[in-house]
């Protein structure tokens, strides 16, 4: 075996810690930086502590409407501190745990803020004092930040940041929520599970651009039934503190008016985090987004220095910056890899939830190919009915020339798990027709995944597609 190289990772998200560990796993000596939780935005203010009060938003909603199955409850009643304490808990093993995975590893945490003295040197501020680390490599994970808008400082008081919003003191009555993406939806429907009054403000014509329009509607369609307002081609503009209410001035279609509200959260998306490094130290320069650009190998310019994960590009995913952090350990170890996935999965925890892998129609059609695709509904599913989550359906895209699945969009129960298998198609590059073939148990919602790969060949069971 070659001389293990000493490597600093700067950052323990989940692109740093995921690196470390796997430099760990193949012999490198390891030293990782992180300057506040280990886990990072993720595992502290992120995926899973959102995911608990999620979990937590459908139980409660699924209780009130059980009356449908026979089941009445009484006196439920949500106390909020126990369910912040709850989800906390969570979060504190979780952490914990990558800390003890770390350690097991060998690899060496060091609390503080680090920054470039040059290429090979990385300068550390902490409690401890400063201590300078010499480094045969160094990789940069520092991931990203909430966006600031103007007129909306974000005190996470009257103003909440995702953040925030994670650690309620009181449930709002009337939260205005600022961005209809990924964020804005999954807590703007939390809080309404939970029984605020909800307001999304979404600056283009619908929620989630970028995604398969189709599903989106369902989305839509689906916080109208629970109360969600969302009002669209509305621009915030500024907020007032006004008889201990908070007015929202917002244009909405052309017309200014404001609303009312007790609480605000500022969900307008996250912005690469690299702040304090003193990347031009080493010679490094960021492009005009804020990203570091990176080979398919992980390298920035400068030959031994890497960056994984938000700071390192789109889409801002945990499992995309594991994944690098999978790849850089190898190519610092030596190892012929670089990242070649073919398509990276996205999942949303809204109501009912949304998932997506690979090409949007309109995208494989840009590319110059000929597509076809075929849908199937969750109202035609068994499971979905005994689940009552019947809203939704699986779309694929596939090409219609080689059959080969390009895109699979679906929004209803479950689906964020049920992409992992389209994903899987994607990289192994299945066509519809292997999908179609392969036996799917009964009854289950991945059968929708079978029966949608039919209906791109016209030829669904469950549903009646005319010639
Ligand atoms: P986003 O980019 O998904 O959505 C921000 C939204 O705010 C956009 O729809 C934009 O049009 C709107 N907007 C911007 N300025 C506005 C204004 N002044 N007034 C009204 N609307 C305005 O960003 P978001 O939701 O903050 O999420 C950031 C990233 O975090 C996502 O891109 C995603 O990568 C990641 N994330 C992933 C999750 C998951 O995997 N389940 C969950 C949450 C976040």
């Amino acid at each position: 075996m070659s001389t293990p190289r000493n490597v600093v990772v700067i950052g323990a998200g989940p692109a740093g810690y995921v690196c470390a560990i796997r430099l760990a796993q193949l012999g490198q000596k390891v030293t990782v930086v992180e300057k506040a939780e280990l886990g990072g935005t993720c595992l502290n203010v992120g995926c899973i502590p959102s995911k608990a009060l999620i979990a937590a938003g459908v139980l409660l909603d699924k209780i009130r409407h059980a009356s449908a199955m026979g089941i009445s409850a009484t006196g439920v009643k949500l106390e909020l501190d126990k369910l912040v304490a709850w989800k906390s808990g969570i979060v504190a093993k979780l952490t914990g745990g990558v800390g003890g995975l770390l350690k097991n590893h060998g690899v060496t945490v060091i609390k503080g803020t680090a920054s470039f003295v040059d290429a090979r040197t990385v300068k550390v501020v902490g409690a401890a004092g400063e201590q300078v680390l010499k480094a045969d490599d160094v990789v940069i994970a520092t991931g990203s930040e909430p966006i600031e808008i103007p007129g909306f400082a974000i005190d996470e008081d009257a103003v909440w940041s995702s953040t925030g919003a994670l650690v309620p003191k009181k449930l709002p009555e009337h939260l205005v929520v600022i961005g209809g993406g990924y964020i804005g939806l999954e807590l703007g429907i939390m809080y309404r599970k939970l029984g605020s009054k909800v307001t999304v403000l979404e600056a283009t014509a619908g929620a989630l651009p970028g995604q398969d329009r189709d599903c989106v509607k369902v989305i839509e369609r689906s916080m109208k039934k629970l109360g969600v307002e969302l009002l669209t081609e509305t621009l915030a503009r500024g907020y007032q503190k006004r008889n201990g209410k908070l007015v929202v001035n917002v244009t909405a279609k052309g017309v200014d008016k404001t609303i009312e509200c007790d609480q605000i959260g500022c969900m307008v998306g996250r912005r690469p985090h690299s702040k304090g490094l003193a990347l031009e130290r080493a010679g490094l320069k960021l492009d005009a987004k804020g990203f570091l650009a990176v080979d398919k190998r992980m390298r920035t310019g400068v030959p031994n220095v890497y960056a994984i994960g938000d700071i390192a590009g789109q889409p801002m995913l945990a499992h995309k910056g594991s994944k690098e952090g999978l790849v850089a350990a190898a190519v610092i170890a030596g190892l012929k890899e670089e990242y070649d996935s073919r398509c990276v999965p996205a999942v949303i925890f809204t109501a009912p939830e949304m998932a997506s892998v690979g090409l949007l129609e309109e995208q494989a059609t840009a590319q110059g190919r000929k597509v076809k695709t075929g849908q199937f509904p969750f109202a035609a599913s068994g499971r979905a009915m005994s689940l009552m989550e019947t809203d939704g359906f699986v779309k694929i895209v596939a090409d219609a020339a080689t059959d080969e699945i390009l895109g699979v969009h679906m929004v209803g129960p479950e689906v964020t798990e049920l992409v992992a298998e389209a994903a899987l198609a994607i990289e192994m590059g299945a066509t519809a027709e292997d999908l179609a073939r392969t036996i799917h148990a009964h009854p289950t919602l991945p059968e929708a995944m079978m029966e949608a790969a039919e209906a791109v060949h016209g030829m669904a069971v469950h549903i009646f597609q005319k010639k």
